[in-house]
């Protein structure tokens, strides 16, 4: 085995080369107990697929809908209604009324706009680079959620603020700082409805109108846009650069083809995806194959692992509602910044996550 290997998924997440560690996972049982980080593994098409379908494998631990340290707080407010940490009713019929908004997203015109918005925004630095792979998303998303330029770069702040209370590695200011955030958040997204200005047929005016399905968790479910948006939108566009880094002649193919871009962003999804884990809870025994899971138990669900059946969006009834629209911006940011970066010194590591794979770029001197 090579001396710098991955010790687990959760380092292979930030590793330079994690895929002869990945193939291997897929290559031994589809679910195996790992002594040394107490909970379970899940790899492989095979391993991903069962339980990522399992009507018994849920987003989160039985009776803890949210985390012990949010409780009680702005974030677990908005955390017990997303539909990403629901199970039942309560994320079903709020589902549909998302994927239903989400679909009546003109991509064309988004491409077109997204354009714009990033041929103005053309990084000169790695450290802009690395502003700009966060902030475009989210500001492409504030658009087609309806707000006006000048509350973008806010909102933005606010939603990378936020998702630290996401993440089991996040300090005590972050998690107070997204405290804020959240707050700020919601009051955003309360003021946009009242405005009463919400644009016919846009996806604000589909949620809206469906505002009862939705309960309580209209609001928390706008943020929910804006946060799931951030960290995975930032991945895929940070690993696309990474691969036209290491493979310049695919440079060279695109700006003589700009529609082989969707295909190569599909390319980058499958190979170096963003998303490399995430997390189930048995809520009874189950068996896979013979294999017996006690309830309770966590099961870390290894995407990355899964090669070529590509799960990098998830799968199942908690799959990505927003693929296109990912696909759509970050299609858009790629044409309008690919020249302009050819001319960058870049060099690379990872942001540190245990899910998420997101290059900091930097000029190659501190290598
Ligand atoms: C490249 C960008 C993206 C990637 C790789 C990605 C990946 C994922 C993955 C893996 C899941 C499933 C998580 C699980 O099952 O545990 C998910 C769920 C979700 N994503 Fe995305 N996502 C991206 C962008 C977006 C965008 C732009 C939006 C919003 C427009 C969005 C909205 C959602 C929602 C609402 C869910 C929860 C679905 C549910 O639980 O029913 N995603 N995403």
């Amino acid at each position: 085995m090579p001396l710098d290997y991955p010790a687990d998924p959760f380092s292979a997440v930030t590793h330079a080369a994690p895929y002869d560690y990945y193939r291997r996972l897929a290559d031994g049982p589809p679910l195996r107990f790992d002594a040394r980080l107490d909970c379970w593994l899940a790899t492989g098409a095979t391993g991903v697929r069962a339980v990522l379908e399992h009507p018994a494998c849920r987003v989160r631990p039985p009776g803890l809908g949210v985390p012990h340290n949010l409780a009680g707080t702005p974030c677990g407010a908005i955390f017990a209604e997303l539909v990403r940490m629901n199970e039942g009713e309560r994320h079903a019929v709020p589902k549909q009324v998302l994927v239903r908004a989400l679909g009546q997203v003109d991509l064309a015109r988004l491409q077109e706009r997204v354009l714009q918005i990033a041929c103005d925004r053309v990084p000169g630095s790695a450290a802009q680079l690395n502003e700009a792979i966060f902030e475009l998303p989210l500001f492409a998303m504030a658009e087609v959620l309806g707000f006006a330029p000048a509350q973008w770069p806010a909102l933005a702040a606010w939603t990378r603020a936020f998702v630290a209370c996401l993440s089991p590695l996040s300090n005590a200011g972050q998690l107070a700082d997204a405290q804020v955030a959240a707050e700020a958040l919601l009051q955003s997204f309360s003021r946009l409805l009242r405005q009463g200005e919400v644009k016919p047929g846009s996806v604000l005016a589909a949620i809206v109108a469906e505002a009862d399905a939705m309960g309580d968790g209209v609001l928390a479910n706008l943020v929910g846009l804006l946060s799931q948006t951030c960290d995975a939108t930032a991945g895929l566009l940070g690993n696309a650069i990474v691969a036209l880094r290491a493979q310049p002649q695919l440079s060279t193919r695109l700006s003589a083809a700009p529609g082989l871009w969707p295909a190569m962003l599909r390319e980058v999804s499958r190979h170096d995806p963003a998303i490399h884990n995430t997390r189930r809870y048995t809520a009874d025994a189950v068996t896979f194959d013979g294999v017996r899971v006690p309830a309770g138990q966590m099961i870390v669900v290894v995407l990355a692992s899964a090669g070529d059946a590509e799960f990098g969006f998830g799968h199942g009834r908690h799959a990505c509602s927003g693929r296109s629209i990912a696909q759509t911006i970050a299609t858009a940011c790629l044409q309008a910044w690919a020249a302009a970066l050819e001319d960058l010194p870049l060099a690379w590591n990872y942001l540190p996550s245990l899910n998420a794979r997101i290059p900091v770029f930097h000029t190659g001197e501190m290598a």
